[in-house]
């Protein structure tokens, strides 16, 4: 690490984030809880890791160019990483983005000045317009296009292989017993996981699925069950997709909308950790955890994105009165 924290351009200031041990909202647990603060990367979310990756990889392994077309889908934190790269190497870039994203989410990639699709959210995933094919659709109309295909490439779990779980088990200095983490594309908590079981295979994996998802049924009986709508953004999907490794999870547990949204108030309130739905939806699973634990423990977490994403949601009183969540 560059102790001073001085660099030549933004994107080598992702990584190395804080962890930031919790208080007041796990005080009654026995157990300490440290928090990977994310939302500290240089474009607010933990996803700066991989769109980082991904692009200095291809453009060293010669896939990619200055000119370029880059085309993802993104729940828009992914978008904002790959709009950082796209600036600083010049390139050109399409993000598919689901129409419900928040707003401040949508504000954000368009003052980087990439090229949005919105997409409806409700359409299923085989629907050439759905979030899931979109992206595909665009590669396939822009021959060249380099689809980084978070969902499905591995390489996006070798980039937290890489940076965030050598991060954790340094800060950590190797005592963890738990991994408790949202999944998404799964890159996050698999490529920590990855790391972390290498150096001590005792450490116990618990990933966190939003109801409506269909990993946790997947997870639980190998099943595909039916998606249904859901409101945290970032975590869960409406099919299987192969980023994930689903044998590096040793337990999911399933989150609802309220509980997550209102974990991530009381981590504002009672932390100061102003963070998005997918760490409160981490929160509420450290929590579920510690309280069926009969010994002490030391549970590590990540929290992905900034509050500051969900003003006009999580932390807006009418929207979470209108949605039955206060
Ligand atoms: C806010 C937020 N939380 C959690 C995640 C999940 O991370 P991963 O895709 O690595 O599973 C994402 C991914 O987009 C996200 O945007």
């Amino acid at each position: 690490m560059n102790e001073l924290r001085v660099f030549d351009r933004i994107s080598d200031a992702v990584g190395w984030t804080p962890l930031v041990r919790l208080g007041p909202t796990v005080d009654d647990l026995d157990c300490a809880v440290f928090a990977k603060i994310e939302f500290l990367n240089p474009m607010g979310s933990v996803k700066d890791r991989i769109a980082r990756y991904m692009i200095d990889k291809a453009i060293a392994d010669g896939r990619l160019e200055a000119g370029d077309l880059v085309v993802e889908n993104s729940s828009g934190n992914t978008a904002m990483g790959l709009a950082m790269m796209s600036v600083l190497e010049d390139l050109r870039c399409t993000m598919v983005v689901r129409r419900g994203t928040s707003k401040e989410k949508l504000d954000c990639l368009r003052a980087m000045g990439i090229d949005l699709v919105l997409v409806d959210g409700n359409l299923s995933p085989d629907d050439p317009e759905s979030y899931n094919r979109k992206a595909r659709v665009i590669v396939a109309e822009n021959p060249g296009a380099f689809f980084p295909d978070q969902h499905n490439n591995r390489e996006n779990s070798d980039a937290h292989y890489q940076t965030t779980g050598p991060e954790i088990w340094a800060q950590m200095e190797g005592r963890i017993d738990y991994l408790v983490a949202g999944i998404g594309t799964g890159g996050t908590i698999c490529g920590v996981a990855r790391y972390l079981k290498e150096q001590d295979s005792a450490i116990e994996v618990v990933a966190i699925d939003p109801e409506g998802s269909v990993f946790f049924d997947y997870f639980h009986s190998g099943r595909h069950g039916e998606p249904k709508p859901y409101l945290i953004e970032g975590l869960g999907d409406e099919e299987i997709i192969g980023c994930p490794d689903f044998e590096l999870i040793d337990t999911m547990y399933r989150v609802r909308d309220g509980e997550a949204f209102r974990a991530t108030r009381a981590l504002a309130r009672r932390e100061a950790i102003l963070a998005g739905g997918s760490s409160g939806a981490a929160l509420w699973g450290v929590r579920k955890l510690a309280q069926q634990l009969d010994r002490p423990a030391r549970i590590v977490t990540i929290f992905p994105d900034s509050g500051t994403r969900y003003m006009s949601t999580i932390f807006n009183n009418e929207w979470m009165k209108d949605h039955g969540f206060l």
